[in-house]
């Protein structure tokens, strides 16, 4: 059979780097009370000119740099984002000009923070099906151009960045010691679009509107929702939580974090946290916080690595990687 291999990883981070001290100076907040409630002391501001297929396309380079790949290799690109280019075109389609790509497809997938989840899981079935031979899953936001930044509840939670994985269809002879992706579970439920939503858009508004949160709901609903998908995830293949080598959740909030790894057991030392240095960048959290695992060490092959996100929709999703 077939499995998506991962076989490179790459980010990008806009240089200009906001701290809560910066944000105090903006919205009544303080520092203590971000680090406090979130564990985010900065996050990164993409440039007035940069524009989200910017941020994409140099972590796609980067990441086919670490395969080892050119463009000419790929035939698939999917880009998960909420803050595209243009309402249309699809922002993949510009990076595949970018990176020079006339063959292949590229599209946007739009599941908000659990976008790479579903970007994976789509690119994982066109790899198994034959329909793809290699697939650039990419997750890129520009957060602070959705952002109320009169609004100190939420303003002071998100950044932007981009991350990147390449995948690669290779014959597997279906054992869960060989590479690659060994399951994935995406789930949504639309009943709860008002807690968190962007309130405006081309059919609606004709604004693009800025982001609305009531956190206390979102906070209970992630805690709820993201254990019982990871334990159906592992079970698909009857692996146990003490099988998992770095877990790497989406990087909304510390403490939504920490409450979901007591919950199942996972310890801190397993838990891969970027939140501090990034905020909550939204679909390119989990790519980021893998090309950091990845770079510094932790993550090698071999190793069994669990991704798991939850954002607008609600959707909500994971991964269980062989790296
Ligand atoms: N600085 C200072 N004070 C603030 C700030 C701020 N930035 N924001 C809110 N406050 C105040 C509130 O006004 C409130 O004051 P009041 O008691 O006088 O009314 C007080 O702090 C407490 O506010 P709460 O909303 O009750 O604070 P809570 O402890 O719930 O923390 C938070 C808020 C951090 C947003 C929390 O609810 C949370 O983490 N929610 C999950 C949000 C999240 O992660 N969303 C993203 C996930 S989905 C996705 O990624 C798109």
């Amino acid at each position: 059979t077939l499995r998506s291999v991962v076989r490179g990883v790459g980010s990008y981070l806009p240089a200009n780097r906001v701290t809560n001290a910066d944000l105090a100076k903006i919205v009544d907040t303080s520092d203590e009370w971000i680090v406090q409630r979130t564990g985010i002391r900065a996050r990164r501001r993409a440039a007035d000119n940069e524009v989200t297929s910017d941020l994409a396309t140099r972590a796609a380079e980067r990441a086919l740099e670490s395969a080892g790949l050119t463009a000419a290799d790929i035939d698939l690109i999917v880009l998960a984002t909420s803050t595209p280019d243009n309402t249309f075109p699809a922002t993949a389609t510009t990076v595949q000009a970018n990176l020079g790509m006339t063959h292949g497809a590229a599209f946007d997938v739009q599941a908000v923070c659990t976008g790479f989840v579903y970007g994976l899981t789509i690119a994982d079935n066109f790899l198994r099906s034959g329909s793809a031979k290699r697939a650039l899953v990419i997750g890129a936001e520009i957060y602070s151009r959705i952002l109320d930044w009169t609004d100190r509840t939420t303003c002071v939670l998100f950044g932007d960045g981009a991350g990147a994985v390449v995948l690669e269809a290779t014959m597997s002879d279906g054992s869960i010691q060989d590479h690659g992706i060994l399951a994935a579970r995406l789930r949504s439920d639309g009943r709860h679009k008002s807690k968190l939503l962007v309130d405006g858009g081309p059919s609606s508004t004709g604004t693009v509107g800025h982001l609305r949160m009531d956190g206390k709901e979102v906070f209970k609903l992630a805690v709820g929702m993201v254990p019982q998908i990871l334990s159906d995830t592992l079970d698909d293949v009857g692996l146990p939580f003490e099988a998992v080598d770095w877990f790497v959740p989406h990087q909304a909030n510390r403490r939504i974090i920490d409450a979901t790894a007591e919950k199942l057991g996972l310890p801190p030392h397993k838990v891969v946290l970027t939140v501090e240095e990034h905020a909550n960048t939204s679909s390119a959290s989990i790519p980021l916080a893998l090309d950091v695992a990845v770079k510094d060490g932790r993550i090698k092959k071999g190793d069994l690595v669990l991704l798991e996100a939850m954002g607008g929709g609600f959707t909500w999703g994971a991964a269980l990687i062989r790296w």
